[in-house]
């Protein structure tokens, strides 16, 4: 059993992901995307980044640990009628399967940060894609008082300590680590770029409905819940998030929601 896979399985990402189209849209917008180019969103979940790729006229895989977000996406694709998108099961630390050099561009927006292996996810990334390609992520950044980083930060507080050895997602968000492993990858430094960029989570509900979404169907925020619950601490932790959530709230039309999180865009060139 991968650990990894039973928490993305566990919940129901789709509902987290339906709040970030417009951030996504936004996004894959500035990535040059033209048609025929070849590109895997890697963690792509249901294709918040891996849809709007396709319908700019890519050659889109997505690849996803999770069987549940494979299946939606592609539920999703085949509603729109696209043909020039898959998803399929895949390990971002370990793309066997996929040949060397196959793609143009690699995005992984708040994907590839999650899987175990940091320097296995960024060699396997530099191997699949091409020379002359771009590798582009997104990565929460630790201690960052916007919102995601708080939630993990929340929720790291009532679960119990990680296993020894078990390293962070929120360490692809600081500068020198993914240098780090980039450059372990064969990538120099001077071919890794940063820069500081928005997400918003948008909701037609108030921010409390968005907690309940994260609650019942994000897989860290669910087993922060379930520790809380074995520790008696749930309706404090149900208090800090609703607070969280309250006051990063930015929506000017009343019962609903929008939240901006910051994140670094990291990009890579590929030679
Ligand atoms: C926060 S979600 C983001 C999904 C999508 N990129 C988006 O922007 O909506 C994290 C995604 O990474 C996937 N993931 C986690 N570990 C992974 C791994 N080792 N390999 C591939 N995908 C992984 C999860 O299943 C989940 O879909």
């Amino acid at each position: 059993m991968n650990p990894n896979k039973v928490l993305w399985e566990k919940g129901d990402f789709t509902r987290i992901a339906s709040s970030m189209r417009e951030s996504g849209e936004a996004l894959v917008g500035t990535l040059g995307i033209v048609k025929g180019l070849k590109v895997l969103d890697l963690g792509c979940g249901d294709g918040t980044t891996a849809i709007p790729a396709a319908t700019r006229g890519a050659e889109v895989l997505g690849v996803d640990i999770a069987r549940n977000l494979v299946e939606a996406g592609n539920h999703r694709v085949k509603e729109m009628g696209l043909t020039n998108i898959r998803f399929e099961e895949g390990d971002a630390s370990n793309l066997e399967g996929i040949k060397d050099d196959s793609f143009d561009l690699v995005v992984s927006i708040f994907g590839a940060m999650f899987a175990p292996k940091p320097f296995d996810v960024a060699k396997e990334m530099v191997r699949v894609t091409r020379p002359g390609g771009r590798i582009v992520m997104g990565n929460w950044i630790p201690n960052d008082p916007t919102l995601v980083a708080q939630i993990l930060k929340i929720s790291s507080a009532y679960t119990p300590a990680p296993p020894e050895g078990f390293v962070s997602p929120m360490t692809w968000g600081a500068e020198a680590n993914a240098i780090e492993r980039f450059s372990k990858a064969g990538v120099p430094e001077k071919d890794v770029s940063f820069a500081r960029d928005t997400y918003t989570f948008i909701f037609p509900t108030p921010p409390s409905k968005l907690v309940d979404e994260f609650q019942s169907y994000y897989g860290p925020t669910m087993n922060a819940f379930a520790a809380a619950e074995q520790s008696g601490r749930t309706s404090q932790l149900r208090k800090e998030l609703d607070a969280l959530f309250e006051s990063q709230n930015r929506s000017a039309k009343k019962g609903e929601t929008a939240i901006p999180a910051t994140y670094l865009r990291v990009t890579v060139a590929v030679n």
